[in-house]
């Protein structure tokens, strides 16, 4: 599974690139607004030149006409972006169209597997089930992940799956043992994903034992 960072704040976006662990990023209108009042085409202009797989950036337009005319200028930005277009009957009218004009969609703000279907069938390159939204209102955030791998996998389908609203570490581990080909974190999540206090421990053990070697060879 890869990982996409979800943010569009540009130094949290630069300091999971130094990792080398991040494939791509996600943003939506929330987080574009918390990054601080700035041009949205030239903050997505900016990620994607930062990062060389997909930049997620979103439609705001509530009409599919409006969505294609967004959507075309989101991705005439850079070759890796990725126009996110929400769910529904309009997202899909947008969708297809975006996408036999070659353009890569990601449709957000899928809660079924059949959300997953339709949009898999209107040619999304992506499809991001929110798993930790479904959590919060007591349903099976990861249970549908599997759902829509399950769904795909026995149709061919190879629209790809970004478990998104993730939360924490636990939700990394199983959104990849339920088939997700992508998970997209918020930086505090990624972070944790790091730290074990027996690799920080490990460590400490192996500096120490190392520096006791050099003294006992004179070195
Ligand atoms: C995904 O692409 C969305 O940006 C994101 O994961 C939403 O997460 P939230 O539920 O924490 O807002």
């Amino acid at each position: 599974m890869h990982f996409f960072l979800d943010s569009a704040d540009i130094e949290e976006i630069r300091k999971a690139v130094r990792w080398g662990v991040i494939d791509g990023v996600t943003t939506n209108p929330s987080l574009v607004a918390k990054s601080g009042g700035r041009d949205f085409h030239g903050l997505v202009r900016e990620i994607a030149a930062l990062v060389n797989g997909p930049v997620s950036a979103e439609v705001t337009s509530l009409d599919p006409e409006g969505m294609v005319a967004q959507g075309r200028e989101l991705s005439a930005i850079a070759p890796n972006v990725a126009v996110k277009v929400p769910m529904g009957r309009d997202g899909m009218t947008a969708c297809s169209r975006l996408a036999r004009e070659g353009v890569k969609v990601n449709v957000t703000l899928v809660f079924t597997p059949q959300q997953a279907l339709l949009a898999a069938a209107a040619g999304a390159s992506f499809v991001s089930p929110f798993v930790g939204r479904l959590d919060d209102i007591g349903e099976d955030g990861i249970g549908l992940v599997g759902d829509i791998a399950d769904a795909f996998a026995m149709g061919d389908i190879t629209t790809r799956i970004i478990a998104a609203s993730i939360r924490h570490p636990r939700h990394v581990i199983e959104a990849a043992m339920a088939g997700a080909d992508i998970a997209t974190v918020p930086l505090a999540v990624l972070e944790k994903c790091f730290d074990h206090p027996l690799t920080a421990s490990g460590i400490k053990r192996f500096l120490a034992d190392w520096e006791e070697y050099g003294k006992e060879n004179g070195r």
